[in-house]
């Protein structure tokens, strides 16, 4: 083995890119529970493009066969339920990890100087994940496959002058048709799976040039080296320490992933959506379309902006600012620390209002907006709705003032605990 490993590394740098990027790479020796969810991300992708494998040996993207072959693979494929439960709940999944994944961003400040581009490669990545979910949601041709893209490529539509062609062009034709669900099934198995590797390559390559921070914000890649050990003080090497501590993560999470899949894969309807279960109709609209649960924050944002002109463009405006804000956090916070450990109460308590206004927006937008009755002409869910879109802004807006006013202590030279 080991001669033909030095073959090998003579023509190839297998050895070398292996220690680089995990095997002597140096990460801070006090990683919490926070840090499990990259490379859980990690895996929910290799899940997902796996078992999304197995689905296309079966699913056909077509209009008059799409909701049929779906139907084929839950009850005549072998094992075919088994793999669509395991991609619709990877699905979800993939969201609960990556929000988790950004959420420790937010608390331990990891965008900060030198994780900018870290950052930035993983907003982008939430955004194809998102248009990945979006499109792959179309196939089955389901009620909510096809009225759901309906809604979302209208909003196109309220863009001025181009709107209406450019959603004519997204579609490829007039209406949601077989032409929209072939270039969507291109997208959705090849093209952005594509992408989305690139930019988790991408990901890790900024993260190990510049070394991964840690729950105290201390510098561990700068550190002197340990003469005991020759490495850095405070750091251990990934492998084989963080190689085992991640396989407890994905032991866990398989555990969760498999009680949904195997009990429960519909979820009460926020993972599978009852109307999914319908052929599209292009005929007949259901009474309430809701996205799937990973976008009805941004789906309230955008009910919750009245319309202007008859146009929807201020809405359609804000929801893209409410995504595209996050790009923005590393220049945002001017906080002197970056951990929360180390960040007082004018840090802390604007993120516990955030959390709970992205879940109170989140809520709202799995309901139709008359569910909490009316207050004269306005209804008291888009109020709100408002309400809430306004505290979700205000995070962002503010942001440079409350984290410079922010009373921080000062970090520590090595890692506490
Ligand atoms: C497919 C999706 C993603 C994958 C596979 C992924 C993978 C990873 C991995 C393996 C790490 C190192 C381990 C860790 O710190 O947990 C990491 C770190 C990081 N990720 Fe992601 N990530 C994804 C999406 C995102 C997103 C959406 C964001 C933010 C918008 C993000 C921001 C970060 C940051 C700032 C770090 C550095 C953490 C530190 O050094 O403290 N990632 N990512």
């Amino acid at each position: 083995m080991s001669k033909l490993l030095t073959w090998i590394d003579d023509r190839f740098p297998l050895t070398r890119m292996w220690e680089e990027q995990w095997g002597k790479y140096v990460a801070p020796k006090n990683f919490n529970f926070w840090y499990y969810f990259g490379s859980l991300a990690a895996f929910v992708l290799v899940i997902q493009i796996v078992s999304g494998i197995f689905l296309t040996m079966n699913y056909k993207p077509d209009a008059t066969k799409a909701f049929e072959s779906v139907e084929y693979i839950m009850r005549d494929v072998s094992w075919g339920w088994l793999v669509r439960y395991i991609h619709s709940t990877g699905a979800s999944a993939f969201f609960v990890v990556v929000y988790l994944h950004m959420y420790r961003g937010l608390i331990y400040g990891s965008y900060r100087k030198p994780r900018e581009l870290i950052w930035l490669f993983g907003v982008l990545i939430y955004l194809v994940l998102m248009g990945e979910a979006f499109m792959g949601y179309l196939l089955p041709w389901g009620q909510m496959s096809y009225w759901g893209a309906q809604v979302i490529i209208n909003l196109f539509a309220a863009i001025p002058f181009i709107g209406p062609d450019l959603a004519v062009w997204i579609r490829g034709d007039y209406v949601i048709s077989d032409v929209t669900l072939n270039r969507f099934f291109a997208f959705h198995v090849i093209a952005l799976p594509l992408v989305l590797l690139g930019l988790v390559v991408a990901h890790l390559l900024a993260l190990h040039e510049v070394g991964s921070s840690n729950p105290d914000g201390v510098d561990v890649k700068h550190q002197p080296k340990d003469p005991a050990t020759g490495v850095q003080l405070d750091g251990i090497y990934s492998h084989p320490y963080y190689s085992i501590k991640d396989i407890v993560g994905v032991v866990v999470f398989l555990f969760i992933f498999s009680i949904v899949v195997f009990f429960m894969p519909e979820v009460g309807g926020y993972f599978l959506e009852a109307n999914n279960f319908i052929p599209a109709d292009s005929l007949k609209t259901p009474a309430h379309i809701a996205p799937v649960w990973y976008f009805t924050p941004y789906y309230s944002i955008l009910r919750a902006v009245p319309p202007m002109f008859d146009s929807q463009f201020p809405g359609v405006m804000a929801m893209g600012a409410a995504v595209l804000a996050f790009f923005f956090i590393p220049w945002l916070d001017r906080g002197a620390v970056k951990s929360i450990r180390y960040r007082g109460w004018l840090f802390k308590l604007p993120l516990a209002i955030f959390v709970i206004t992205f879940l109170v927006l989140g809520w709202l937008g799995t309901k139709p907006t008359d569910f909490l009755g009316r207050l004269g002409e306005l209804e008291v869910a888009t109020l709100l709705a408002r309400i809430f879109t306004i505290l979700y802004f205000l995070y962002f807006v503010l942001m440079p003032w409350y984290t410079k006013a922010d009373k921080t202590k000062p970090e520590p030279d090595r890692v506490t605990g």
